[in-house]
């Protein structure tokens, strides 16, 4: 919601400047209780989410709605942002509303696991409303979007014609929009960076500096390249990691993101990852350790688990138990004939 809230935030601007485009953007909220009233109530009437982006108002044409199948009825441009977790169960409420000939794009990170191998959330969400998806991912920490800092973000379209009208509303001066056609590729970095992430807070938790979380860093990228030509051949183009989807979020997240500051926490507590989230993140949702157990299971699946060491250690540090400092067993792959 901290970045469903900023996206909310920049196509309600964006949109009283685009003459195709009704003024209103009905932004579905899971409704909870704040300080004993609904969240949607106080989104419409303070104009501002103080649960999920306290300190930064919406534009009053963005309408929180509790309904999500009244949020998609009637729309033709149809922006999904929920943890990975959430997602098959809000497919399976607003499947019948969805109006013939609208389209989808996913700022999900997150990937989903099932018995075809690796689903990425556009697939997803295309398989249960069977209209096109593309996709937006970056070096977007949320708060940093909305206090307006400059910042690059990479929309993943199959379309040409179709790509530009989604950067026309999410361009910005301060939000600049590169578009490419590498749609599984742009949400597939999204996704799998939250898992170096992971690795990167270990690594803040144990005290080390600087070159030993690049040296992370840069083995985690290699990983995530060779993940990419494994699941998806020569599919996943491997110029979308030069894009801000790419390297540039595995930089920001490695040293700016929730998953880095928990994991770091999860080493210097012993607490498992679950009950950091509920202490440290107010309602926020973690994706990182999720994926990391989810990529497990696709390389041991696949008796590959052996050319992912870093993946590997990070889910049996998270899963098994295992030794933050047993993050470095194994690291000393060849990746120079990938
Ligand atoms: P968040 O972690 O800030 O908030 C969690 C959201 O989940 C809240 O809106 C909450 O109401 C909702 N929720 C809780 N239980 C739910 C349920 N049962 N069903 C549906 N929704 C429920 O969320 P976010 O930061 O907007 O993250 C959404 C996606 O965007 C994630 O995949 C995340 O990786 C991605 N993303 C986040 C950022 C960021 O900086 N926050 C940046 C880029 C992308
Ligand atoms: P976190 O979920 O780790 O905060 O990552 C945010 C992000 O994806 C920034 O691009």
């Amino acid at each position: 919601m901290c970045r469903g809230t900023t996206a909310a935030r920049i196509i309600g601007t964006n949109v009283q400047k685009l003459r195709n485009f009704d003024n209103e953007v009905k932004m579905w909220v899971y409704e909870e209780m704040v300080e004993g009233k609904k969240l949607t109530e106080i989104i419409n009437t303070q104009h501002e989410n103080v649960k999920y982006l306290p300190g930064h108002k919406l534009p009053a044409n963005v309408i929180a709605v509790p309904d999500a199948c009244e949020a998609v009825r009637g729309a033709t441009h149809i922006v999904v942002v929920i943890p990975h977790q959430f997602i098959e169960h809000l497919l399976k409420t607003i499947h019948g509303s969805v109006t013939h000939g609208a389209r989808a794009i996913s700022l999900i990170k997150g990937i989903a696991i099932d018995k075809h191998g690796m689903t990425t959330m556009t697939q997803m969400i295309h398989r249960a409303l069977a209209i096109p998806v593309s996709s937006l991912s970056g070096a977007n920490i949320a708060n940093e979007i909305a206090e307006e800092k400059y910042c690059e973000t990479t929309i993943g379209c199959a379309e040409p014609d179709e790509a530009i009208v989604w950067r026309s509303l999410f361009n910005t001066p301060y939000f600049q929009v590169n578009c490419v056609g590498d749609v599984i590729g742009v949400e597939f970095c999204g996704a799998v960076k939250n898992v170096v992430a992971v690795g990167a807070g270990f690594i803040d938790g144990l005290g080390l500096g600087n070159n030993t979380k690049a040296a992370i860093i840069r083995i985690g990228t290699l990983e995530m390249r060779r993940l990419a030509m494994h699941i998806s051949g020569a599919q996943i183009q491997d110029s979308t990691f030069n894009e801000s989807c790419g390297i540039a979020d595995v930089i920001t997240t490695c040293y700016g993101g929730r998953n880095r500051r928990l994991a770091e926490e999860f080493v210097r507590t012993g607490k498992p990852m679950a009950q950091l989230e509920q202490e440290m993140l107010n309602g926020q949702k973690l994706q990182g350790y999720l994926t990391a157990g989810e990529v497990y299971q696709y390389i041991s699946s696949r008796g590959v688990a052996d050319h992912f060491p870093l993946f590997t250690r990070i889910y049996k540090i998270c899963y098994k138990g295992e030794p933050p400092q047993s993050i470095f067993d194994g690291l000393n792959v060849d990746f120079s004939r990938d």
